[in-house]
C-alpha cells in the first residue's frame, strides 16, 4: 500500500535520493533544497511504501499577470517516482492529492511544465490558449495550466513567473 501524507524532517535525504534517481541528475533535487531553505508557502508531499519515500511532488509559488492584475497560485514541480515503481499509479496519486489539497488552501491554479500525455488526465490544459506564456523556451503543449478558481484569472493573460531557484538562484527572493 501507498501512504501519501506531508513531507516531514526524516524524509529530506529520501526525496533527494528519488529525485536523483529519478531524473538521473542532481539538479532538481537541489532546486528541491534551494527552495525548501527559501519559502514558508511550500506543497511538498511524499509516496511511502513500506516505510520508504517511493515518490514525491513539490508545489511552489507562481505568479501569473502583468501590471494591474496579478494573480498568486502553484507550480508543479519538481515530481519524481523511483524508477522501478514508474507507471503504477503512484505519480498520479501525488498529483491528485496535491490538487485536492490545494483546493482546500483556495489556491486559484497551478502551472507547471511537464508530460504532455500525462497531465491532462487532471484537468491541466495549454496554457497558451488563454494567453498565459512560459518564462523559459518550452514546447507549447508542454506549458500548462489547471485552473481551480475561474473568476479570479478572468482578464489575466501575459507571462507565469516562477521561483527564482529554478534559474538557479540559490538566495531567493524572499
Ligand atoms: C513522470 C513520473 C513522475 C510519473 O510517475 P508514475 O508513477 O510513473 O505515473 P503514473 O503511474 O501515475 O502514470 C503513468 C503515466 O505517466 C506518464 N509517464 C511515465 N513515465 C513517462 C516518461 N518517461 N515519459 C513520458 N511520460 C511518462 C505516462 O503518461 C504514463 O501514462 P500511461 O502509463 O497511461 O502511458 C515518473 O515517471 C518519473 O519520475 N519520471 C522521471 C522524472 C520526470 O520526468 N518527472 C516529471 C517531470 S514533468
Amino acid at each position: 500500500m501507498t501512504v501519501i501524507r506531508q513531507e516531514q524532517q526524516q524524509d529530506i535525504e529520501e526525496i533527494r535520493q528519488v529525485n536523483v534517481q529519478a531524473f538521473g541528475q542532481s539538479e532538481e533535487a537541489d532546486i528541491i533544497d534551494a527552495l525548501r531553505r527559501n519559502c514558508s508557502d511550500l506543497l511538498s508531499l511524499v509516496a511511502i511504501k513500506e516505510e520508504q519515500v517511493v515518490g514525491h511532488i513539490l508545489f511552489s509559488r507562481a505568479i501569473l499577470g502583468e501590471h494591474n492584475k496579478v494573480v498568486n497560485g502553484m507550480a508543479l514541480g519538481p515530481m519524481a517516482v523511483r524508477p522501478d515503481l514508474q507507471r503504477q499509479g503512484i505519480g498520479s496519486e501525488l498529483v491528485q492529492t496535491g490538487i485536492k489539497e490545494l483546493k482546500n488552501r483556495r489556491c486559484p491554479f497551478v502551472i507547471l511544465l511537464g508530460h504532455s500525455q500525462f497531465y491532462p488526465r487532471f484537468g491541466f490544459e495549454s496554457a497558451s490558449r488563454r494567453g498565459i506564456l512560459c518564462e523559459w523556451e518550452a514546447p507549447e503543449e508542454a506549458f500548462m495550466i489547471l485552473v481551480l478558481n475561474e473568476p479570479d484569472l478572468h482578464g489575466v493573460t501575459g507571462l507565469a513567473r516562477y521561483r527564482p531557484e529554478f534559474k538557479g538562484e540559490t538566495s531567493g527572493y524572499e
